[in-house]
C-alpha cells in the first residue's frame, strides 16, 4: 500500500472529524463513527425502537473504534432484552421489547460485514427479523408483509414490503399512503421506528420496501446494489401493487428516501410518475463524487485502472485497525452492499448511480429536499439536488442547534415529520400545487 494514498484520505477524514466536532449533540463515543452509529442507535427510541438508557450504557462500555467491542455490548443487550420479552405475560411488554431486542441486534451486526463469511452476519439478522416480526404482529393493526417480482435489466427478483395500516381505520377506506426506502447500509424495518409511527399516527398507511444492496435481499438473494441502477425497476412493481389494492388512494401517494435512499428516491421517480411527491432526507445525487472526494491519492490508481492496486490500497485502510472507525466500515460496507471483495469492481458500479440533470427534469412531482447543518457526508449535495430539481424542489435545513443537524437529522424525528410532512399535507390538499424552493430555516 502506499503510504500517500493513504494520508490524503487521512487528511480528509480529519475534515470530517473537525465538522463533527462542531455538531451541537453531546458525544457517546471519542470514535466519530462510532459517535454517529450510537445516535442513531438512540434516535430509534423516539419511535419504540429503542431505550435510551439501555443504549446509553451500551455505549458508556463500548471501547472507541473497537468492532469487536461494540459487536458484544448491542449483542448482550439484544440477547437480554429478548430473554425478558419471551418471559413476558403482557402482550404490550412483549411488542415492546422485541422490537428493542430487535434493534439491538442490527447494531450488533453493523460493524461485521468486513469479513463477509463472518456468520453472525446472517444469524444475527435472522434474529432482528424474528424480533421484529413477533413484535408486529403485536401491533393494534398488524404489519403484513408481502413480495413482489420485479424485472432488471438482466434478471428478476423478490422485492419484500411490509405494508402498515394506521389504527382506528375502516378497512378498504382509501388512505394516504408513503412509500419508503432506507439507503446504504440501513433496513426496512427500523424506517418504521424512524419515519413510519409518525405517519401512522397522522392516518396515512405506511409501506417499507427494499432493493439489491439493502440488508434483507442482499443476504437472502445475493443480490448487491451493481444490479439496480434503474432504481425505478425495483419501486414500479411495489407501485402496481399498491395501485391493486383496495385501501390506497392513488392520488395521495409519496415516495420518502432516508439517507442514500435521498439519492434513490428521485432516481426512482425520474422514470415512476405516479408519486404525488418525492421527501429526500437528505439530499443526494452522486455518492460516489463525495468517496472519490474522500480518497484523494488513491484515485489517480483508479483513474490509471489499476484494478490490482487499488484494492489493495483500499483493503490496506479497511484491516488496518489502528484506523478510526469510517475509514473501515465505509469500504467494508461498499463491498459487502455491492456483494463484491474488489473496491475498483463496487466504484466502478457506484459511479452508475450518478442522478443526471436529465432524470432530474424527468422528475413530475414536487420533491422535499432536506438538509442537516453539520452533515459533511456529501457536501453540496442538498443544495444542488435542490438547484437540479428548479421549482419542483422545495428546500428545508434541518438546525444543529435544535438537535437536528446530523445526518437524516437523526435524533430530531418528531422534527422531520412535522416538517416534511406539513408540507406533504399541503401537497395532499391542494393538488397541482407547488411549494417552489420554499427555502427555510426551522
Ligand atoms: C475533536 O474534539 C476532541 C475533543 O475535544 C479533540 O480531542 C479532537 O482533537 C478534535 N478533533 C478535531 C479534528 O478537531
Ligand atoms: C472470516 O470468518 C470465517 C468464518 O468465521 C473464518 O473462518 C475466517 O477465518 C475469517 N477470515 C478472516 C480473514 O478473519
Ligand atoms: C418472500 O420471499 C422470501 C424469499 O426471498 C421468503 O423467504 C419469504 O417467506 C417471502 N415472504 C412472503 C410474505 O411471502
Ligand atoms: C447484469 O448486467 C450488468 C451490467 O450490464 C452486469 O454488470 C452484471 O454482472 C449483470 N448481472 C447478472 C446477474 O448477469
Ligand atoms: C456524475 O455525472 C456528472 C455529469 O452529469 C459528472 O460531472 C460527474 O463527474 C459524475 N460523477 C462521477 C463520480 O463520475
Ligand atoms: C499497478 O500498480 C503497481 C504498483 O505501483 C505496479 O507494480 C503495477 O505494474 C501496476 N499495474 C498496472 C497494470 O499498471
Ligand atoms: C495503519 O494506520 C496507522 C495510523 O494511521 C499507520 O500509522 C500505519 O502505518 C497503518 N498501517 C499499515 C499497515 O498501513
Ligand atoms: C426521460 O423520460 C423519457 C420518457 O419516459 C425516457 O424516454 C427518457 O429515457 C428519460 N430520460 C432520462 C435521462 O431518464
Ligand atoms: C432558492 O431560491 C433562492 C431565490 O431564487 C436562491 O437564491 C437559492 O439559491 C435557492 N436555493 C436552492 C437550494 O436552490
Amino acid at each position: 500500500m502506499k503510504l500517500s494514498s493513504s494520508l490524503a484520505i487521512i487528511a480528509a477524514q480529519a475534515a470530517v472529524v473537525a465538522a463533527q466536532n462542531a455538531t451541537d449533540m453531546w458525544p457517546l463515543s471519542t470514535d466519530p463513527y462510532f459517535d454517529f452509529t450510537l445516535q442513531e442507535t438512540l434516535s430509534m427510541a423516539n419511535g419504540g425502537g429503542a431505550s435510551t438508557g439501555e443504549v446509553l450504557a451500551a455505549a458508556a462500555k463500548i471501547t472507541a473504534s473497537d468492532f469487536e467491542s461494540y459487536y458484544r455490548e448491542f449483542k448482550f443487550l439484544a440477547d437480554t432484552i429478548h430473554a425478558t420479552g419471551t418471559s413476558s405475560k403482557s402482550p404490550v411488554s412483549r411488542r415492546e421489547a422485541f422490537f428493542r431486542s430487535a434493534s439491538y441486534y442490527r447494531s450488533a451486526d453493523f460493524y461485521l460485514h468486513g469479513n463477509q463469511s463472518d456468520p453472525r452476519i446472517d444469524t444475527l439478522w435472522d434474529s432482528a427479523l424474528a424480533d421484529f416480526d413477533a413484535a408486529m404482529a403485536l401491533l393494534p393493526v398488524p404489519g403484513k408483509r408481502f413480495n413482489v417480482t420485479a424485472k432488471l435489466s438482466n434478471l428478476t427478483m423478490t422485492v419484500p414490503i411490509i405494508f402498515y395500516a394506521p389504527a382506528a381505520t375502516t378497512c378498504n377506506q382509501k388512505r394516504p399512503t408513503i412509500l419508503a426506502g432506507s439507503g446504504y447500509d440501513g433496513s426496512q424495518e427500523e424506517l418504521y421506528h424512524s419515519i413510519g409511527r409518525f405517519v401512522l399516527d397522522r392516518g396515512y398507511n405506511f409501506v417499507t420496501y427494499e432493493g439489491p444492496g439493502q440488508p434483507t435481499v442482499r443476504r437472502q438473494q445475493n443480490l448487491g446494489f451493481g444490479v439496480a441502477s434503474d432504481w425505478w425497476d425495483v419501486v414500479t412493481p411495489v407501485v402496481d401493487y399498491l395501485e391493486a389494492r383496495r385501501d390506497v388512494d392513488m392520488e395521495r401517494l409519496a415516495l420518502f428516501g432516508l439517507s442514500f435512499g435521498g439519492l434513490l428516491a428521485p432516481r426512482a421517480a425520474s422514470r415512476e410518475h405516479r408519486f404525488k411527491a418525492v421527501i429526500a432526507n437528505d439530499g443526494m445525487h452522486d455518492f460516489a463524487a463525495a468517496l472519490e472526494a474522500d480518497l484523494g491519492g488513491a484515485m489517480a490508481v483508479y483513474d490509471a485502472g489499476n484494478k490490482t492496486e487499488f484494492d489493495a490500497i483500499i483493503d490496506g485502510l479497511r484491516f488496518n485497525i489502528s484506523l478510526p472507525a469510517q475509514y473501515r466500515w465505509i469500504f467494508d460496507q461498499s463491498l459487502w452492499s455491492f456483494d463484491t471483495v474488489s473496491a475498483y469492481q463496487w466504484l466502478t458500479e457506484l459511479k452508475t448511480f450518478n442522478t443526471t440533470q436529465e432524470m432530474f427534469d424527468n422528475i413530475t412531482s414536487p420533491v422535499f429536499v432536506a438538509r442537516g447543518e453539520d452533515d459533511v457526508g456529501t457536501p453540496g449535495q442538498p443544495e444542488q439536488v435542490a438547484k437540479m430539481l428548479g421549482d419542483k424542489a422545495y428546500y428545508h435545513e434541518f438546525r444543529a442547534k435544535l438537535g437536528a443537524g446530523l445526518h437524516c437529522s437523526m435524533g430530531a424525528e418528531a422534527q422531520v415529520a412535522q416538517v416534511a410532512l406539513d408540507w406533504l399535507l399541503g401537497i395532499f390538499e391542494n393538488p397541482g400545487k407547488t411549494y417552489p424552493n420554499g427555502t427555510v430555516k426551522g
